[in-house]
């Protein structure tokens, strides 16, 4: 099996935009506003969700070359991903085997050692404990690495388990999102290296909105939804995971022409790629991406998104920086002024919606937000 290809995709939501409607689920959904705001509902969906279930913690194109890394912190796991020599990708806990400080610091760099800066043990890319000043104090060292994760890289991402020797079935885990994510051309991608971190509210109700196609002309009707047929998309689950088509304006002049031969890139659709549990590619097989990260906070109300911006050629010209820049500011003004500001409203209704028993309630046509939750509630069962 693989994913719809992309004229087919076309073809749907055109059906979708004649219809006047959304894929449909089956039914409505009600979740209960308490599962957005129950601490140790929250302690679990970090333990199972996100420790204990594959995770995108990089795409390949951060850490192209041998000594590349990264480091993040998601889920009270600090960790390093980093190419070794050998061209493969491995993912630490980003604490050394002596007393536990940080190997590696900064989001992304390269280094061909990670030393650490307390007493400077030092691992070479493979995270192999190469040198340690005063080896005669260790001479019963009973560990020669760094903790690795289970950690595999597939279509342009890698993707690891923050349980020690847990196992790691990515194709499994992947289903069909393996072929989508394939479609999407991430292998060769080049990063605008400016971040954007933002403040949110509850994490489950941050992936709410890059789950739902059904708000986007009505929240962003003056930004990104202008273009926009609202509520018309396609959703496509694989397993967790879910692939979001949006149609826009144009694709009814698109009508009389087969959509293999509708001028790529594709003006007349939007595409989403879900990665559950926490990440939103957003963007076209020969276009610019926007990937976001949503990272839980330290409490059920309180989440960070991370964007980073990819291209599709290097930036090279002040002038092309200069409108990656633009275009960076763009997405981070709409999706905080209009996304997370509503989801920090949403979430401080929880504590009162839980108390009166209120749920959310999702349509029909919000098939990628019931997939979401069905899914962590299979999870933590
Ligand atoms: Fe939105």
């Amino acid at each position: 099996m693989t994913a719809t290809p992309l004229p087919d995709l076309g073809r749907r939501l055109l059906t979708n935009v004649d219809a006047n409607h959304s894929d449909f689920a089956e039914s409505m959904m009600l979740v209960p506003a308490e599962e957005y705001r129950d601490p140790s509902r929250f302690a679990r969906e970090l333990d199972v969700v996100f420790r204990r279930n594959p995770l995108l913690v990089a795409l390949s194109c951060d850490i192209p070359n041998p000594g590349d890394f990264t480091t993040l912190d998601i889920a009270d796991r600090p960790i390093v991903v980093v190419r070794g020599e050998d061209g493969v990708a491995r993912t630490f806990l980003n604490a050394c085997r002596h007393r536990g400080r940080s190997v590696a610091e900064g989001c992304f760099g390269h280094s061909r050692r990670m030393t650490c800066p307390y007493h400077s043990w030092v691992y070479d890319t493979e995270g192999k404990l190469v040198g340690l000043p005063g080896r005669e104090g260790f001479a019963d060292l009973d560990v020669d690495g760094l903790m690795a994760y289970p950690t595999a890289e597939r279509a342009g991402a890698i993707f690891s388990i923050l349980t020690i020797g847990a196992a790691l079935d990515i194709d499994e885990w992947l289903g069909d999102m393996q072929s989508a994510l394939e479609m999407l051309n991430l292998t060769k991608l080049h990063r605008h290296d400016v971040e954007t971190k933002l403040p949110s509210g509850n994490w489950k109700a941050t992936a709410d909105g890059y789950l739902d196609g059904y708000h986007l002309g009505y929240l962003h009707r003056n930004t990104i939804g202008a273009k926009a047929i609202t509520n018309r998309n396609t959703y496509d689950l694989y397993g967790p995971h879910v692939r979001i088509g949006f149609a826009n304006k144009g694709i009814v002049d698109q009508r009389d022409v087969a959509p293999e031969d509708w001028p790529e890139p594709y003006d007349c659709f939007s595409l989403v790629h879900y990665v559950f549990p926490n990440i939103s590619i957003s963007g076209h097989p020969h276009r610019s991406l926007m990937v976001s990260r949503i990272y839980p906070g330290p409490t059920p109300g309180e989440s960070t998104v991370v964007q980073y911006q990819y291209f599709r050629e290097p930036l090279v010209t002040d002038e092309q920086r200069a409108e990656a820049e633009q275009k960076r500011q763009l997405y981070r003004d709409v999706t905080y002024e209009e996304d997370f500001l509503t989801v920090i409203d949403i979430t401080r209704h929880t504590d009162v919606l839980a108390a009166t028993g209120e749920p959310f309630r999702f349509g029909r046509n919000e098939m990628g937000n019931q997939n979401l939750h069905r899914w962590i509630s299979r999870l933590l069962a």
